[in-house]
């Protein structure tokens, strides 16, 4: 083959080539949905693929706007207690009030809900954690020693007999106001320390100190038609 022939047989060979590779690479398809990026917290959910992607925003706001209410309820009543009773009365008071209240205001919601509070160290032993609450109190502490401060929540599949359900969890720590009852047992004043442990012989909420991982609030959310999948 003359020289020039060769060169123009083997350019046709490259340019047929490149064509070919070019032609193979995938083009982005204009019909398909582009999946947003997975919210904080979510990775689960998203791992998950039970829950749509752009309802989990609407998840955190419903969790948020129902723990929100709990919270706020409990502190009002705590504080008007240890006003009007003092420490040793307002523990009375939460001994007997705080798991009625928690159903009280389950009960007003607009939706079907569990609201619970939990923690790694419990007072009150009916608010131990069950399996899938002691798995987020450990994510929680391991994401404050790997960031240096708690996540604002965490979003979390529940399967099991029933339809599968969100929990919303999110971070309760130690304020001032709580070390009076959860603080150092040293510091506690006899009577109160006493009262504590006549109500609650397993007691491990105490030792406590300002700005500490104290447990977790959560909602039970169910999953309607429009954030399945
Ligand atoms: C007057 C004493 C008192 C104060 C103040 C107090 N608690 Fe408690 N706390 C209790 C008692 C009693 C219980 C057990 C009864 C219950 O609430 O279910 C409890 C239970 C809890 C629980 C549920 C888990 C468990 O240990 O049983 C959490 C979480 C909790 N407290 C967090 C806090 C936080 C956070 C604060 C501060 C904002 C606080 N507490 C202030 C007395 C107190």
């Amino acid at each position: 083959m003359e020289p020039m022939l060769r060169v123009v047989k083997w350019s046709g060979v490259c340019v047929a080539l490149v064509l070919l590779v070019g032609c193979q690479k995938p083009k982005p398809n204009p019909e398909a949905p582009i999946e947003p990026p997975c919210p904080d917290g979510a990775s689960e959910l998203c791992a998950s693929k039970v829950v749509r992607r752009e309802r989990i925003e609407q998840l955190v706001e419903r969790g948020k706007k129902a723990t929100d209410q709990l919270l706020v309820t409990l502190k009002r009543q705590l504080v008007a207690a240890i006003k009007s009773r003092g420490t040793i009365g307002a523990i009375e008071f939460c001994s007997t009030n705080a798991l009625t209240l928690t159903r009280t205001v389950q009960t007003a919601w607009s939706e079907p809900i569990a609201l619970k509070r939990t923690s790694l160290r419990v007072r009150n032993p009916k608010n131990a954690p069950d399996a899938f609450e002691r798995t987020v109190l450990r994510w929680f502490i391991e994401q404050k020693k790997a960031r240096g401060k708690l996540p604002s929540h965490y979003l979390q599949l529940v399967t099991g007999a029933k339809a599968p359900r969100v929990r919303y969890y999110r971070p309760l720590v130690v304020q001032a106001i709580c070390l009076s009852c959860h603080g150092p047992r040293s510091s506690m004043p006899d009577a109160l320390r006493k009262r504590i442990a006549a109500l609650y012989p397993a007691d491990r909420a105490f030792d406590y100190k300002l700005n500490d991982f104290r447990g977790l609030v959560r909602v039970e959310l169910s999953l309607g038609e429009a954030e399945r999948r």
